[in-house]
């Protein structure tokens, strides 16, 4: 009787498991550490330019922050330092965590499909033009040293944000990415990160004295056409920052 009470306790512990193993496929894992990705269109031999290192400990507070944060759809002509533009980046998509290479956003398994590029219109010190952020190096690498804002503000849909911004962010995702651990739930897990990327964008826009509105209405395929998106990558937001003018 103990026996077969053991081999029954056995068997029942063996279908908990294999019932388990799923489940934990499915659950957020403590990586070794992020997948390290190239940048996505490969353009690493172009022009780079350092950025100044963020800020890590302003006295202004996220409570201020999250009270002065409103989508802002009119900017002054004003240049905007390199500093606020490296400031907004470093939020974005910034290392946060040298040592494991994590950044100030979560991501699904530290997997990092988000890219970030800024198309500079009136930036100090930062030539007009296309640039994919590296967050690794922490610096732009320059795409396109031609000023695409107008080809920018007509792809999405011609509103004035786009054409009034010192500098446009556009976060772009490749699903395939997430996909490859997430399966289904992929597209799911991007979204809401470059969710987290762009609330962080907007606060920091703030707490720099700037402004943005975040930006959803876009034709796809010429934004990224702009932007010099890969195949595998997917344009989702879009951010003109600049002074604001009220
Ligand atoms: C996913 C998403 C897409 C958006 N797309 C646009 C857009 O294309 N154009 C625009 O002017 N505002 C856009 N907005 C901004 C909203 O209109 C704005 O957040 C809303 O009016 C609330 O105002 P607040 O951001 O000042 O709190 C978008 C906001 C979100 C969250």
């Amino acid at each position: 009787m103990i026996t077969i009470k053991r081999i029954l306790l056995l068997a029942g512990i063996s279908i908990l498991i294999l019932s388990l193993v799923p489940m934990i496929g499915c659950m957020e894992q403590d990586p070794d550490g992020p997948a390290r990705q190239e940048p996505a269109n490969n353009l690493t031999d172009g022009t780079v330019h350092d950025l100044p290192d963020p800020i890590r400990d302003s006295e202004f507070t996220l409570e201020e922050a999250f009270r002065q944060r409103r989508s802002v759809r009119e900017y002054t002509d004003e240049y905007v330092s390199l500093s606020c533009l490296s400031q907004i980046l470093w939020a974005t998509q910034g290392i946060s965590d040298a040592q494991r290479g994590f950044r100030t956003v979560p991501s699904a398994g530290a997997l990092y499909p988000l890219n970030v590029r800024v198309i500079s219109s009136r930036v100090e010190d930062l030539p007009v033009g296309v640039y994919l952020y590296d967050p690794e190096s922490h610096r732009l690498i320059l795409i396109d040293d031609e000023d695409r804002t107008q080809e920018v503000y007509e792809a999405a849909l011609s509103q004035n944000p786009v054409k009034q911004a010192a500098f446009n962010i556009i976060i772009a995702a490749d699903y395939d990415i997430t996909a490859t651990r997430y399966g289904g739930r992929a597209e799911r897990y991007v979204h809401l990160e470059a969710g987290h990327a762009g609330q962080n964008l907007s606060l920091q826009a703030v707490a720099c004295g700037l402004a943005t509105v975040p930006i959803g209405a876009f034709d796809d395929d010429r934004l990224g056409e702009l932007s010099g998106l890969s195949e595998d990558e997917t344009p989702l937001y879009l951010f003109p920052v600049g002074h604001p003018a009220e």
